[in-house]
């Protein structure tokens, strides 16, 4: 199965890119952006403040600079939504920032990617519902590209649990 669930640091994965929560801003932030960004250096700031924003449920790439020591090639800044209560068209949102950003691994000859929970810190989106989201969003694109290796890294045991149970569900 190339869709894998661990438990651990978005930030000391060695895919060929890694996934940051970011705004839509692209102004840099603090949760997952924050390490990603310590570990990546300051020249991944300037490289997503050049490309000025990007709306929430889409994502942009960057090379992954300080983090390619390690093998990485790309980090994927996806914006997810703020979460409102479910009824603001979340769920859509979440799973482009999710599609967009497998799409650009893709398209950018990657062959692995992690992913943190996004929206589910700072953003508020119910970890549950966001791991259906997530763990749909990214068994349906796998379909079609069955060479991607997909990790999500859930940072504490309590949510890779969570994540572990959506996946159940959703395989049946
Ligand atoms: N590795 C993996 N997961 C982590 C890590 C880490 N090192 N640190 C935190 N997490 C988890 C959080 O527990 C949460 O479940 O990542 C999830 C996403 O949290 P946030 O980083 O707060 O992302 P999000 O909810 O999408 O909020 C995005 O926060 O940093 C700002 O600029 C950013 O405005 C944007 C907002």
């Amino acid at each position: 199965m190339p869709l894998e669930l661990t438990q651990g640091d978005i930030a000391a994965q060695d895919t060929d890119a890694i996934v940051t929560a970011a705004n839509r801003e692209l102004a840099g932030g603090g949760g997952v952006d924050g390490v990603i960004h310590r570990a990546a250096g300051p020249e991944l700031l300037r490289a997503i403040r050049a490309i000025g924003g990007t709306p929430t449920g889409t994502a942009v790439i960057t090379p992954a600079f300080g983090l390619s020591a390690r093998g990485v090639r790309f980090v994927i800044h996806a914006v997810g939504p703020i979460w409102r209560g479910g009824q603001a068209g979340e769920a859509e949102l979440l799973a482009g920032a999710y599609r967009r950003s497998l799409e650009l691994a893709a398209e950018h000859g990657c062959r692995s990617v992690a992913f943190p929970a996004i929206s589910t810190g700072v953003y508020g989106y119910p970890l549950d519902r966001a791991a259906g989201v997530a763990l749909a969003t990214a068994q349906a694109f796998l379909t079609d590209h069955p060479d991607l290796h997909v990790r999500f890294v859930l940072f504490d045991r309590g949510s890779l649990n969570v994540f572990r149970r959506a996946l159940e569900r959703l395989q049946g």
